[in-house]
């Protein structure tokens, strides 16, 4: 008799995207992301319209992943949520909606931490059907056991020792801002829109990054610390805007080379000593700012200069979504890894 399917439904709420995704025997069948255009005017994330948005798309989002992977929801094997971290009223909406679904469909519920889910995002696998009735899958090339993942976000920078799939421990980690928040507080400044990182990356692609210098922070071990550049920034545009009240939209481009060479530099310094202090070359990026080319360049180089193995994920894979939960959802299932209806979501969860 053929072994039934094991077939997750991913749903993630963390931050403000609504994302759901199917998994099917590991493989990807469907990644469905609906982003909140809503917090553009506010310039940042608004806890309370993310919820209010996160309810509105939880349904149409989840039954578009449904469709698109071919499944019906009575097929599921499990559903997967984002617990943590992440803001709670964003990550209530999610779990409450997976305990109601499980509880529904009577089938197991799994809790998925959102930083180990954008570790595991290496290891996700995607089927592409063609018009001929062939299907091919596509393996990524999957980092190998260990490795250090630095994961970059809005939210997050951390170097991750990743020793197993459930084997992670934290080596290093910001003492205040995330990467993505620095670009996206640096883009503020410049009077660009939130989320600020993709634009600043657009204009430094056009830039010399040596044109303005900002200061590197002298942090121990290998925690980083943004804040110290934001406010360089903002002392620094202040100062010219008395001299040249056009400085910024004559320099943007300079400006924006400049900053994300030094959160780059800053980045890279710390995964360097880390490579040198744990032995590893494997070195994989994970988080919406390993979308940057900065960075992407800057690995890049590292592969050469120092022989690393570098991994990066797809883009899609990179910022938030539920791909990244599915899979996560499905590995947990194959340890029988299940969590009770009890477990409440919760803002801070430790890798
Ligand atoms: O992982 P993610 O989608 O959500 C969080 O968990 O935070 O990351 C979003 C962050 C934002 O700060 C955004 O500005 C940044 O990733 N980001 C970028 C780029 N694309 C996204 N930062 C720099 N360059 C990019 N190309
Ligand atoms: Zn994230």
């Amino acid at each position: 008799m053929p072994t039934k399917p094991i077939i997750i439904l991913g749903i993630e709420s963390s931050c403000d995207d609504t994302a759901a995704a199917v998994v099917k025997n590991g493989v990807l069948l469907s990644n469905v992301v609906a982003d909140q255009h809503v917090h553009e005017q506010y310039g940042g994330v608004v806890p309370e319209l993310a919820s209010r948005a996160h309810q509105q798309n939880m349904v149409p989002v989840i039954q578009q992943a449904l469709q698109q992977a071919g499944i019906d929801k009575e097929d599921l094997s499990a559903i997967a949520y984002t617990r943590g971290p992440g803001l709670l009223g964003s990550l209530l909406v999610g779990a409450s909606f997976a305990k109601g679904l499980a509880l529904g469909l009577n089938v197991p519920l799994i809790e998925v931490n959102h930083m180990q889910a954008h570790v595991l995002a290496h290891f996700i696998k995607d089927e592409t059907s063609t018009l001929v009735p062939i299907k091919s899958v596509q393996i990524s090339n999957q980092p190998s056991f260990p490795f250090l993942c630095l994961t970059v976000s809005g939210g997050h920078t951390q170097i991750v020792m990743v020793n197993d799939y459930f084997d992670m421990e934290v080596i290093g980690t910001t003492l205040d801002d995330a990467a993505g928040e620095a670009f996206d507080k640096a883009g503020k400044i410049m009077g660009l829109p939130y989320p600020a990182g993709p634009l600043v990356d657009n204009h430094a692609q056009r830039g010399n990054s040596n044109a303005f210098t900002f200061p590197h922070p002298r942090i121990p071990k290998l925690d980083f610390s943004f804040s110290g550049l934001k406010t360089a920034v903002l002392y620094f545009i202040r100062d010219e805007l008395k001299k040249n009240p056009n400085f910024i939209d004559e320099n943007i481009q300079d400006l924006c080379a400049s900053i994300q060479k030094t959160i780059v530099n800053i980045l890279l310094d710390k995964l360097k000593t880390a490579a040198v202090e744990k032995g590893i070359n494997e070195i994989a990026i994970a988080g919406g700012v390993s979308a940057n080319s900065g960075l992407r360049a800057a690995l890049e180089k590292m592969k050469q200069d120092l022989d690393w193995n570098v991994y990066i994920p797809k883009f899609e894979y990179c910022t938030d979504n539920a791909a990244m939960i599915a899979i996560t959802g499905y590995f947990k299932c194959l340890n029988n890894d299940f969590s009770s209806q009890k477990i409440s979501a919760t803002a801070r969860l430790p890798l």
